[in-house]
């Protein structure tokens, strides 16, 4: 009966949790959609110059064993794909949002390209997720970025991002780090952002944005880094930049700034 009873509990928290598509997909998956999603990014690796692939994910051979692939100690389910520094090339197909459990993705420094299907959106676990130093040329930040809610760090450096960033991204309420450095991204920082308490680290470095730095970063109370080298934010830093005692470093340079510098801050270079 007690069992039962927390087995009846367990399915109201899933419910809850997975109300929208990943209600459908947590419900009817298992361990062999996880390989399906798997064999199918195999599938749109079109380059595979170690021949990492080919010799390692075998479907003869369980997930959980291959090469850059963690799966639950208690569930059997992937909970993390790194394929990081592998020089693959290919696109992701929307097959990767059938993964869960998943709560660590990177396919950092590889040449990934084509687009960033909207399914990966049901990856409702991720907390960490690094896209950084592909190719993904002439793609927008898309806004369902801002649906992940539990990502702790969010890393996409030199992927050639253009458009704004998206204000949903304000959403991320757990975010500690958000990386989109040497990007072409325009407009201003989005306001929501600003009221992330969470964040540690802030780096918009290399990008064309405007705009200024608003007064309002008071909630930034966690911030330790605050970078926005080399774009065109106009305008005087704000002194309330002095009251986030956290802060270690900051980086302005190469913007159109303006005015004084408080004697409040700690590390600074202009
Ligand atoms: C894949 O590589 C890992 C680590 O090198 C190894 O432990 C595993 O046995 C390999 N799996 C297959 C199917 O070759
Ligand atoms: C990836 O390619 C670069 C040059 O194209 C090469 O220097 C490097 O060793 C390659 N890395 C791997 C893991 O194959
Ligand atoms: C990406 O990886 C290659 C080797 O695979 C390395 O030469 C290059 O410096 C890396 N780039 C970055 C930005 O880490
Ligand atoms: C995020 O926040 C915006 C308002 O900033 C809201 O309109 C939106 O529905 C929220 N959710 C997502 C998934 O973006
Ligand atoms: C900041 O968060 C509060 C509540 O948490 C919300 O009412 C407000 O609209 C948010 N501001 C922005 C600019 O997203
Ligand atoms: C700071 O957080 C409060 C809620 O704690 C919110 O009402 C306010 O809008 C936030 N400030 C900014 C600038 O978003
Ligand atoms: C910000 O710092 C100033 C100067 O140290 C202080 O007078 C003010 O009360 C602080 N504001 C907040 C909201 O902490």
């Amino acid at each position: 009966m007690e069992k039962y009873r927390s087995l009846c509990i367990l399915f109201i928290a899933l419910t809850v949790q997975f109300s929208t598509f990943s209600y459908v997909s947590a419900k009817r998956t298992n361990i062999f959609t996880d390989q399906q999603a798997l064999l199918a990014l195999k599938a749109h690796i079109t380059h595979d110059p170690t021949n990492f692939l080919d010799s390692n994910w075998s479907a003869s051979t369980s997930i959980c064993e291959w090469s850059g692939i963690t799966c639950g100690a208690r569930h059997h389910r992937v909970t993390a794909l790194d394929i990081s520094y592998l020089n693959l090339t290919g696109t992701i197909p929307p097959q990767l949002g059938n993964l869960p459990f998943l709560s660590i993705l990177s396919i950092r420094n590889n040449s990934f390209h084509g687009t960033l299907p909207d399914e990966l959106a049901q990856l409702r676990r991720l907390e960490y997720l690094d896209f950084s130093f592909n190719n993904f040329i002439n793609l927008e930040i898309p806004s369902w970025f801002g649906s992940l809610t539990k990502l702790r760090i969010l890393s996409l450096n030199e992927i050639t991002f253009s458009g704004t960033i998206p204000q949903s991204l304000g959403n991320l309420s757990s975010l500690q780090e958000l990386i989109l450095d040497y990007n072409e991204l325009s407009g201003s920082i989005p306001t929501s952002i600003f009221n992330i308490s969470s964040l540690q680290t802030l780096s918009i470095n290399g990008n064309q944005l405007s705009g200024v730095i608003p007064k309002n970063i008071l909630n930034w109370t966690r911030l330790q880094m605050f970078s926005l080298y080399q774009n065109k934010i106009q305008g005087a830093i704000p002194k309330e930049i002095g009251n986030l005692t956290q802060l270690k470093g900051m980086h302005f340079g190469y913007n159109q700034l303006q005015g004084m510098i408080y004697s409040t801050l700690i590390t600074v270079a202009v």
